[in-house]
């Protein structure tokens, strides 16, 4: 199959594709989706073989706006609806207990009793599923366990020949997959199941008290997001957090080494001469833009003639924990000091 790259003159042809159960990437502003009809359970399956994906891992399932979820669940929650109201469209997943006998298919859930929603940010995707008059499933549109895709060329890279089209809608505007919040449980404390652009302290500002899952803040908890288990976002080149007082040992340590750099810009002109590879994470090392650009920077530098791949650690406080809740996994936990060398 010839993978086509549409541009949003094609967003008509696209939902066509979609309507008939051919698989389509679709642009968002966290990263490219995987999109598939979420009531065709064969396009469904085709989802998880393209990707590579276990089958045991959920989908989310897109949707153009709050009406969308309604055909799929007994009731939308209170706080549920205040998320909705408040933060979509936007990088914000909501996990909702399903309907018994719904039109959902059943690989989209992998057996479980409840769904996740989302209502992407993007408005070429938001006429694509308008105009598929479906709702869309959108696992992030890379090969399982590589980096998320930010770019049209990153979905090609990956999964070429295997799906019927990508729509180009340009670099993704927050570069890591959206905060995943668990309102299955209407009476329980709403659990944070994956950390993202929305922050915990902008969750409870709208809905009160709200707790992540035990497994982002213990070490051997399981995490309840099947998905949150799996080695991800790796790069073949090992990868290394350094934090800010450590780089100019760091790069002293592995002189012998070919290094790829992911820092900002002060640094890369720091260590001129020093490395043999850079990727701008920032201009000034504001989180925002090194979010923006993680995953493109840990694909560009994963081309490259590198050894190793040195990244910039950030603290793991606010916004910042999404990006070093995916850098952590980037790098197998592993920072500088705690390779011997
Ligand atoms: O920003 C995003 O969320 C992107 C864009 C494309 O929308 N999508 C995305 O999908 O990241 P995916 O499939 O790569 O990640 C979905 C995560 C997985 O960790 C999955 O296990 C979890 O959400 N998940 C989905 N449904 C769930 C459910 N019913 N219960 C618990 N976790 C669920
Ligand atoms: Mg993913």
């Amino acid at each position: 199959m010839k993978t086509k790259i549409l541009t949003e003159n094609e967003i008509a042809f696209a939902a066509e594709q979609l309507k008939r159960g051919q698989l389509i990437a679709f642009p968002t502003e966290t990263v490219y989706g995987l999109g598939a009809d979420a009531t065709n359970e064969e396009a469904v399956k085709q989802v998880y073989l393209a990707k590579g994906r276990p089958s045991d891992n959920p989908l989310i399932v897109h949707v153009a706006s709050v009406e969308g979820v309604r055909p799929f669940v007994d009731e939308i929650p209170e706080k549920a609806l205040k998320l909705m109201t408040y933060f979509w469209p936007g990088p914000l997943t909501i996990i909702l207990k399903i309907k018994v006998n719904g039109q959902l298919s059943k690989s989209v859930t992998g057996g479980l009793d409840t769904v996740a929603f989302r209502m992407p940010n993007h408005p070429l995707t938001l006429e694509l599923i308008e105009k598929s008059g479906t709702v869309l499933v959108g696992p992030s549109a890379n090969s399982s366990g590589k980096p998320s895709p930010t770019m049209a060329e990153h979905v090609h890279h990956d999964l070429a020949g295997k799906i019927c089209g990508i729509l180009d809608g340009g670099m993704s505007q927050v570069g890591i997959e959206s905060t995943v919040i668990d309102l299955s449980e209407p009476d329980g404390i709403p659990l944070i199941l994956r950390p993202g652009a929305v922050t915990k302290n902008q969750l409870e500002a709208v809905i009160g008290t709200v707790a992540f899952d035990q497994h982002l803040v213990g070490e051997n908890e399981t995490p309840k997001a099947p998905g949150m288990k799996y080695k991800h976002y790796s790069p073949d080149t090992p990868v290394l957090m350094v934090r800010d007082g450590d780089w100019a040992e760091a790069i002293k340590a592995y002189q012998n080494k070919k290094i790829g750099l992911l820092a900002n810009k002060i640094r890369i002109n720091q260590f001129k001469n020093q490395f043999s590879a850079s990727f701008m994470l920032s201009e000034t090392g504001e989180i925002d833009e090194a979010m923006r650009q993680l995953f493109a920077g840990l694909r560009a530098l994963d081309e490259a003639d590198v050894d190793l791949i040195l990244v910039e650690a950030y603290d793991n406080q606010d916004v910042e924990l999404a990006y070093m809740n995916r850098l952590e996994k980037a790098a197998g936990k592993q920072y500088f000091e705690t390779i011997p060398h």
